[in-house]
């Protein structure tokens, strides 16, 4: 089983910058593009939160008219930029979405099972699961806990290094934690928010965070550097799944770089 895990979207219409420089529409159309492109194609396709990124209804009605041009089920978690009853609104094709509440779910149909977890707190940049939430993952865990299971949520729930980014990490991270660390079927934990790849030891298993489709934020391992956005490369985090290996992740960087080309 192939996952496709895009991140941080940020979309705008059409010709709507974002910092007077970054096209987040031309960006979600390469990634789109990319996914299309891909062989083997991935089952399917998971969002991981900043959709758009001010949240109004054109913009999601106009995201919700560009995933059509993917093939497979595609599934969203909303992240701090977005806007939860408009995520249901015009997200909601996949059909997994509840109808009222958090949006958070389990899609079962696959080898790996994918539950999606609701981090978007009101008013606030951080991110928040609250008691409810995470008493609910840790039901759904235990319901299976043979299934090889892959957990998606917006925000990291560890601190990457990167200062700015860490004031606004995960805020009850401990509490997912602890359940997470109670059910070893968990293979990985993937998020997005920070716009750059990360991986680290969590709960036992692994957890990493996704590169944005639209720009990216500056490396600043550093306290003196400033928030900033980088051009590096946009990209999606391909989760791979077979019997014998478990979850390996791989990055695939969305741009023509050359080749493929022989080694001989
Ligand atoms: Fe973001
Ligand atoms: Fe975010």
């Amino acid at each position: 089983m192939l996952i496709a895990q895009l991140s941080d979207l940020h979309y705008r219409l059409e010709g709507d910058r974002l910092f007077g420089q970054v096209d987040p529409h031309r960006a979600l159309a390469a990634a789109i593009e990319h996914v299309r492109g891909l062989n083997p194609q991935p089952d399917v396709v998971i969002l991981s939160g900043d959709l758009v990124n001010d949240g109004g209804a054109e913009e999601y009605a106009g995201l919700a008219r560009m995933l059509r041009r993917l093939p497979m089920p595609v599934y969203a978690v909303p992240g701090n930029h977005d806007r939860r009853e408009l995520t249901r609104e015009h997200l909601a094709f996949t059909g997994v979405m509840p109808a009222d509440g958090p949006l958070r779910f389990v899609v079962d149909d696959y080898p790996v099972r994918l539950i999606c977890l609701d981090s978007l707190a009101k008013g606030v940049h951080s991110g928040r699961l609250g008691a409810e939430q995470i008493d609910w993952l840790n039901c759904e865990l235990a319901a299976a806990p043979d299934r090889p299971t892959a957990i998606f949520l917006h925000h990291p729930p560890f601190r990457t290094g990167i200062g700015f980014m860490d004031e606004i990490m995960l805020e009850d991270a401990p509490a997912l934690a602890e359940v997470v660390a109670r059910h070893p079927q968990v293979g990985l934990v993937a998020a997005g928010h920070v716009h750059r790849v990360i991986q680290t030891r969590f709960a036992g298993t692994l957890a990493v965070t996704a590169p944005a489709t639209s720009h990216q934020v500056v490396l600043a391992l550093s306290p003196d550097i400033p928030v900033a956005w980088v051009g590096e490369p946009a990209g999606c985090l391909l989760h791979l799944w077979t019997q014998d290996a478990g979850i390996v992740s791989h990055l695939s960087p969305v741009g023509d770089f050359g080749g493929p080309q022989s080694f001989g």
